[in-house]
């Protein structure tokens, strides 16, 4: 039906089919005929492994595109058990740093000079570490306190294929099954107190990061650029 699987996404395809076989969902996996891709493997018994921070540690494994979905779904008390949304919360601040080593490499080619001439101290353990990048608390020369937002390298790409073998799967889905097809429930978000727990996570991830920095953050127009930002 036009729906097709690429070779040189085989990685990823693989990936999904055994997340979703690992939280019982190996009816999917087969209906998209991806159990194909894990031939050989040693499977665990379909939806074993349902432990929320065994999901949380999945989808960090699995790089920054599934890090934001685990991110989206801890911000969805409406559709997930109180346990999940606890364990994926951590995936908004507290996800495997990229070694400070190469965060100085990214902020010194961004802003093309040295780390120690755009700020007079930069700390190398982040305050946070999420998604798509990682966030240093510093000072500016004139002794502003700023944090610095430093995108992962090579992240941009990654996305690109992660989004790429998602939709394949999810074309695929929409035009071979009832569930696919099947539209959006009726706005789930209705039923959502007015405060979602989601907001509240993040802005207290925030805040608790922000009580080291600035009360009034603003973007330090100077020491910004697309993949590296400071805010004072
Ligand atoms: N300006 C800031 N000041 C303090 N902490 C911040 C700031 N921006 C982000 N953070 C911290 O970094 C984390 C990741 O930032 P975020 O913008 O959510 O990136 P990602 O898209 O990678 O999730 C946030 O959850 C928060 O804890
Ligand atoms: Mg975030």
């Amino acid at each position: 039906m036009g729906v097709s699987f690429k070779p040189e996404r085989l990685r990823r395809y693989r990936d999904l089919a055994r997340l979703l076989w690992k939280y019982g969902r190996s009816d999917l996996v087969k209906t998209v005929g991806l159990d194909e891709a894990l031939v050989g493997e040693v499977l665990p018994t379909d939806g074993a492994a349902a432990e929320a921070e065994q999901l949380a540690d999945d989808l960090e494994t699995m790089g920054p595109t599934f890090v934001k979905l685990g991110q989206l779904l801890s911000t969805r008390a409406d559709v997930l058990p109180a346990p999940y949304v606890e364990a994926l919360t951590r995936l908004q601040d507290r996800v495997a740093p990229v070694p400070v080593k190469q965060v100085v490499d990214v902020v010194e080619s961004e802003l093309a000079m040295p780390l120690l001439v755009a700020f007079r101290e930069f700390d190398e353990t982040p305050l946070a570490a999420a998604s798509l990048g990682q966030v240093h608390r510093a000072l500016l020369p004139d002794g502003a306190v700023v944090a610095v937002k430093v995108q992962r390298p090579g992240v941009r790409e990654e996305i690109a294929e992660d989004l790429a073998a998602l939709r394949d799967v999810a074309e695929f889905l929409d035009a071979h099954t009832d569930w696919g097809r099947r539209p959006p429930r009726e706005s789930p978000a209705r039923g959502v107190p007015a405060q979602p727990s989601s907001t509240s996570s993040t802005t207290a991830s925030r805040r608790r990061n922000l009580t080291t920095l600035a009360r009034n953050p603003r973007v330090v127009r100077t020491g910004s650029s697309c993949r590296c930002r400071s805010k004072g």
